[in-house]
């Protein structure tokens, strides 16, 4: 008997969501964003693939350090906001992904740019294991909000993002002492709100504290969300 492992199954799903969502939306001559986390890096395969496959002239713009990185190391071409201001299409993971394909992104800590490119892109695709998806956020993603905030106000904002009915929790570096640092040289607080009914106003409240600089709600900014399961199969939800 073949014993399957589901961390096997859960890495098959990115890998089939990403393979399926690029080969599907991106075409020639596109600008790309290109988006953060674990699931993209096999989107990044796959555009390497087709790119070479159907000299596609792509043009690639990061979310992150990392996926700047991804788009140098694998020889595509990298340009930037301010010289390609609107994005084809972006691709990019996620956290959590409720029925209305509103997001939790930020578990690894790049939401701010993501959101960024998001917002300057034509289509958010999302791609994704089956794990990630739930009816309402907060559901399965325990690991709460991702808020990434100016360091000098993380003391008060965490006060006021209690008062909100939120846990908060400053996120800590591993290989560092003290809080990680962000891309943009942030600290991020996670806040668990519990299950969130009403996405677009908690972000509208959270945006509203000083110091915060952006949250890791996406709200109505996804077109599609690949979701690879544990068959084998993507589930596309628009
Ligand atoms: C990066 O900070 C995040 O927003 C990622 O997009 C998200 O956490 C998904 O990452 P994985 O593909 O690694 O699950």
């Amino acid at each position: 008997m073949v014993i399957i492992l589901d961390e096997n199954l859960i890495e098959l799903g990115k890998k089939n969501a990403a393979f399926k969502a690029v080969e599907e939306n991106v075409k020639k001559g596109m600008i790309l964003g290109i988006g953060s986390g674990s699931t993209v890096v096999y989107a990044v395969e796959a555009i390497v693939e087709i790119n070479q496959k159907n000299n596609l002239n792509l043009k690639c713009i990061p979310t992150s350090f990392q996926s700047r990185q991804l788009i140098v190391e694998n020889g595509l071409t990298l340009v930037s906001l301010d010289t390609y201001p609107e994005i084809d299409l972006d691709i990019d993971g996620a956290d959590e992904i409720d029925n209305a394909l509103n997001l939790i992104k930020g578990g690894g800590g790049c939401l701010v740019q993501e959101k960024i490119v998001a917002s300057a892109s034509k289509k958010l695709v999302i791609i994704a294991d089956y794990t990630k998806k739930s009816e309402y956020l907060g559901e399965n993603w325990k690991k709460g909000v991702p808020i990434e905030v100016i360091p000098l106000a993380y003391v008060p904002i965490m006060k006021k993002l209690e008062k909100l009915g939120g846990t908060p929790v400053l996120r800590m570096a591993h290989a560092k002492a003290g809080p990680i640092v962000s891309d943009n040289g942030n600290f991020i607080i996670d806040v668990d709100f519990g299950k969130i009914t009403n996405p677009q106003e908690l972000n509208i409240k959270l945006l509203q504290i000083p110091g915060v600089v952006d949250t890791g709600l996406f709200v109505k900014m996804a077109t599609k969300a690949y979701i690879g399961q544990k068959d084998g199969k993507v589930a596309i939800l628009t």
